[in-house]
């Protein structure tokens, strides 16, 4: 059995882990940068990136040592080289190729996706860890910066069966939430006020909902918009959980209406559920009911594995370091980042006044 160190920083998390060649998580450690950003109401690319170069080397120790692993016990490093934003997956490629060259260890390229929707078989001593089901599945990663229906045909092997055509879902609950005058990010907070909330206060467009597997949530923020002004002043706190409730329930709807039609298509009974906006308790109760509805098997992401971390990045890194897919020599030296995801940023640089 091999020990893999994975670092993530693609976003707004520094993260590294040590996962072992079978998939177990011996230590996933988290840096989070929502203070950083917070006053912004978004993430700042260059303030992310800076914060990622001063956390790396803290994270990377404490994840060595919580493990209790040392660099000469490694097999091999994996890292995030997209989607994200370029500086920060910069930092953590740059990390990774360090410890990587220095101690002579094979550096193994991770999609962030397509790791998120893998993180639901991440075995831990909590207790996590399903066994994969034996065919493809259908997979819904849904988050700060991605919406994304795919087909997996096995782990790293996805084709993509639908996605945002604007904001992605995460974005949708952070924007909207900003209206609201609730913190960032917003989704949690959404999601602790609208609990035990009617759903139907506010009459919310569900866009899309009724053709295809692609998403669009442009419109149902700017309806939010507008009835939070015809609402004029301060939201009092009945009010804004009615409106959080009704938000929370059109994205869910439309979440899992399109989950549930990609399996019928591609005619495949298991669905997962993974990346930030799964956390959410409501769409865990609707996309449970929905596919014990349907006869379908829903796997959902234990919560600590839904928001972005390196553990995921190691999981799916011990599948491909067993399929070969590990860079050596110049190809290690040479490997790039791919940056294609549209960025959370607010468009603010941190010269700027934060709101
Ligand atoms: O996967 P993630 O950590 O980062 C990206 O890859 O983007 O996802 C972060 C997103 C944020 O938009 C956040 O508001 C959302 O996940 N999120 C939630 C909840 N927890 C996190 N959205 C709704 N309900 C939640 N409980
Ligand atoms: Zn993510």
């Amino acid at each position: 059995m091999g020990l893999i160190l994975a670092i993530e920083s693609s976003c707004d998390e520094t993260a590294a882990a040590v996962v072992t060649t079978d998939g177990v998580v011996r230590s996933s450690i988290i840096a989070t940068q929502i203070p950083v950003h917070t006053r912004y109401g978004g993430v700042v690319p260059e303030l992310a990136s800076r914060a990622h170069l001063t956390a790396m080397p803290k994270v990377i120790s404490e994840a060595l040592s919580v493990a209790r692993v040392s660099l000469s016990e490694l097999t091999a490093v994996a890292v995030t080289t997209g989607p994200g934003l370029a500086g920060c997956l910069l930092v953590g490629l740059q990390a990774a190729k360090g410890v990587a060259w220095a101690q002579g260890l094979p550096l193994i390229p991770v999609d962030h996706i397509q790791a998120h929707v893998h993180a639901v078989f991440l075995k831990d001593e909590r207790g996590a860890g399903e066994s994969p089901p034996a065919g493809p599945y259908v997979a819904l990663a849904v988050s700060g910066g991605h919406t994304s229906l795919c087909r997996v045909e096995a782990p790293g092997k996805v084709v993509i069966l639908g996605q945002t055509l604007d904001d992605a879902a995460g974005e949708a609950f952070d924007k909207t939430a900003k209206l609201m005058g609730l913190p960032y990010p917003g989704g949690v907070h959404i999601d602790r006020i609208a609990k035990g909330r009617p759903t139907d206060v506010v009459a919310l467009p569900r866009p899309m909902l009724g053709k295809g597997l692609d998403f669009s949530f442009s419109g149902l923020k700017t309806a939010t918009r507008y009835h939070v002004e015809a609402c004029e002043g301060p939201l009092d706190e009945e009010v804004r959980a009615d409106i959080a409730a009704s938000v929370q329930e059109a994205i869910v709807d439309v979440l899992v209406t399109k989950a549930i039609r990609a399996c019928t298509m591609e005619g495949i009974d298991d669905l997962v559920i993974a990346g930030g906006v799964a956390c959410n308790s409501r769409l865990r109760e609707r996309i449970t009911v929905a596919c014990d509805g349907a006869g379908l098997n829903a796997h959902l992401t234990p919560a600590r594995y839904c928001t972005d971390n390196a553990a995921m990045i190691g999981g799916l890194a011990s599948e491909l370091l067993a399929r070969d897919l590990a860079l050596t020599g110049d190809d290690l030296l040479s490997c790039d980042i791919h940056v294609t995801r549209r960025p959370k940023h607010t468009g603010a640089r941190p010269s700027e006044k934060p709101s």
